[in-house]
């Protein structure tokens, strides 16, 4: 027996950092996917990552995947002894962070291992076992992440309280919209950055909760305006919500470079997407010309741009 399974990469349109505090986000699937096969082992756990993957990536994360994979173990009740697997993983989403690889690796593993096992798992239960992976890299996850991946597609995520389920809205969108993915070239542990945030929010609530009503107001409109394909709104507001996550100390050098090339070159929104202080930055851009001419001016200054659509 052997089983096969795919994980989508994300972006996070609206909500990075926010959606940690039970605020509402949006984020849509990449269709580029990590793919997980499950064969049977000789001992333990052999994990082959073939995944491609920024310099520097696999090296970091190395711990992360070692803790997703015991919690994922652990959580569908494998015992390795008795069952030993070997698990490759290879696919054309290439590793950086902000791109949600950590999910991608997940919930593929997730439905390699229902696939391999029969286990019977639905999508819901997918992103269950996905979410538990998660915590093995970003601590207390909100979900938004494995969400994406398991499921695909454009969507509203908002995490909820503490006993509740989460509201996760799928969107359907008017025509196909073109982005420029970048990335910094530098890889972050979500979870330390994610404590940071938090020890910050701590030592100055009012700020936070000025930023919170505010970014309230962003999603609504940026929602409304995915919804009605008002493409130039909703690069405003991707904008503004930058403006939030720069106060938030989530920019870097690297990020503002990006932007300042991006607005110069025609993008209508450009943002980090993800954990941020390096990570991937987000170019929403009206039409494949300007997505050519974006994507060239970065890579002219060094960066790596990848073209693709949200759909
Ligand atoms: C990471 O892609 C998104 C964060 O908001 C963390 C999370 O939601 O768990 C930074």
């Amino acid at each position: 027996m052997s089983g096969k399974g795919i994980g989508f990469g994300k972006t996070i349109l609206f909500g990075e950092h926010f959606v940690v505090y039970n605020l509402p986000s949006i984020a849509s699937a990449i269709f580029t996917y990590t793919i997980a096969e499950v064969e049977e082992g000789t001992q333990g756990l052999e994990l082959i990552d073939n995944r491609p993957a920024i310099e520097g990536y696999k090296t970091k994360k190395q711990g992360e995947i070692k803790r997703s994979l015991d919690l994922i173990m652990k959580y569908l009740n494998i015992d390795l002894e008795k069952t030993p697997l070997k698990i490759t993983l290879s696919g054309q989403l290439k590793c950086a962070s902000g791109i949600g690889a950590s999910a991608a690796l997940a919930s593929s593993i997730a439905r390699g291992l229902n696939e391999h096992f029969s286990l019977g798992l639905n999508d819901k239960e997918i992103n269950e076992v996905a979410y538990e992976g998660e915590k093995g890299s970003a601590g207390n996850p909100s979900g938004i992440d494995n969400t994406c991946s398991t499921y695909g597609g454009f969507l509203t995520f908002e995490k909820g309280e503490i006993g509740e389920k989460n509201k996760i809205e799928r969107i359907k969108v008017k025509e196909p919209i073109p982005i420029v993915l970048v990335s910094t070239g530098i890889t972050q542990e979500t979870k330390e950055i994610v404590a940071d945030i938090k020890k910050l929010k701590n030592e100055n609530p009012e700020k936070y909760e000025k930023m919170f009503t505010e970014y309230k107001e962003i999603f609504k409109q940026g929602l409304e305006s995915l919804k009605n394909g008002d493409i130039k709104k909703l690069g405003e507001l991707m904008n503004k919500n930058m403006d939030l996550l720069r106060e938030m100390t989530l920019s870097c050098k690297e990020i503002e470079k990006i932007i300042s090339i991006a607005k110069e070159n025609e993008a209508l929104g450009v943002k980090l997407t993800g954990t941020g202080r390096g990570g991937l930055v987000i170019c929403l851009v009206p039409n494949e010309e300007i997505q050519f001419k974006v994507s060239k001016a970065i890579e002219q200054a060094g960066f790596e741009a990848t073209k693709t659509m949200l759909k």
